[in-house]
């Protein structure tokens, strides 16, 4: 099928499940099973996995020893393992384990940003300069997460036009896209479409990732009205695993093996294998 309209040809998918999905689950995995997982994704194809974060294991336990699982990985040449750094020690900590990417995270709500790292958005985004300027000096790239884009479990309503300052805030101190996240999976299609039409005022359309999670089943929907506006980055987590423990009452993410079933009907490319896929599904369902 011919991909028709305005629609992206190719899409890149961002792996999350490694973080996203295993950081909100019940269990603690032995580091084999992350690895093994890793493992598993890199050989369907995927070429931007998220393997881990360094954050404070009080917080978030389930992330904790992220670094062995970096070093422990099966690397593919020109493949990114990246990962979640909120200041310079998680940055550092990460390069040292390995990661050939990382990722800072801020909100675009206030009270987001307070439960999840403990800090203002101000104090968040003053708090990534150093981790960019030595990110640069290394050769790492840094993607930016922006929270709470379409609503927020403390503050209710997020303006519009403050996910757009933030979304450019992060790509002006040195992010190189910007990941629009629905923390709480609560967005319907046409709020989706018009926060990325306001964000694209302000941030290059082809430096825009959707990162949705799957609350109420419209993460898909969701996905196909902004890639009619031209976003051709998915974040997306193997089985739909994922969530955030300072997003209360939000779900996985989008899950990935879904993702690719809409867009090979769409036509659209994205190099990964959707048979292997299938077995990484069956590898991840004990953990839901
Ligand atoms: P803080 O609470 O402001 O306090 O931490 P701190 O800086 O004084 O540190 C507190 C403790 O954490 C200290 O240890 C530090 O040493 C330690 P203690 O003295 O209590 O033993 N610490 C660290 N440990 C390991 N690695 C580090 C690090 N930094 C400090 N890098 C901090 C701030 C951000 C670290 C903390 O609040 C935290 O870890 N929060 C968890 C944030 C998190 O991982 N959330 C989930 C990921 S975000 C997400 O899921 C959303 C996303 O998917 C997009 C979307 O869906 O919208 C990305
Ligand atoms: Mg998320």
């Amino acid at each position: 099928m011919q991909v028709s309209g305005d629609f992206p040809s190719r899409v890149k998918i961002v792996e999350v499940g490694p973080r996203d999905g295993l950081q909100n689950i019940s269990q603690v995995l032995p580091v084999e099973t992350r690895v093994a997982l890793v493992d598993k994704l890199t050989e369907a194809g995927l070429r931007h996995i998220e393997v881990g974060s360094f954050v404070s294991p009080k917080r978030v336990p389930a992330m904790a020893d992220s670094d062995k699982v970096f070093k422990a990985i099966k690397r593919k040449p020109g493949i990114i393992y990246s990962a979640l750094t909120p200041n310079l020690r998680g940055f550092e900590d990460a390069l040292a384990a390995g990661a050939n990417e990382v990722a800072v995270f801020c909100s675009a709500s206030e009270g987001f940003s307070r439960h999840n790292i403990n800090c203002s958005i101000a104090e968040s985004i003053n708090r990534f300069n150093p981790v960019i300027e030595q990110a640069q000096k290394a050769g790492i790239p840094v993607r930016g997460y922006l929270s709470c884009v379409m609503g927020c479990p403390y503050d209710g309503d997020v303006p519009v036009a403050q996910v757009a300052d933030l979304s450019q805030a992060l790509i002006d101190i040195g992010c190189y896209e910007v990941s629009l996240g629905d923390t709480l999976g609560i967005g319907t299609p046409l709020q989706a479409k018009a926060v990325v039409t306001n964000v694209a005022e302000k941030v290059p359309i082809a430096k825009i990732a959707a990162h949705f999670h799957d609350t109420h089943g419209q993460a898909l929907a969701n996905l196909y009205a902004v890639m009619e506006e031209g976003v051709a980055i998915i974040d997306a987590a193997v089985g739909g695993l994922g969530g955030c423990p300072y997003a209360p009452g939000a779900s996985g993410n989008v899950p990935t093996e879904k993702v690719l079933y809409m867009l090979q009907g769409m036509g659209i490319k994205t190099g990964v294998n959707a048979q292997y896929l299938k077995t990484v599904v069956q590898f991840v369902k004990s953990y839901r």
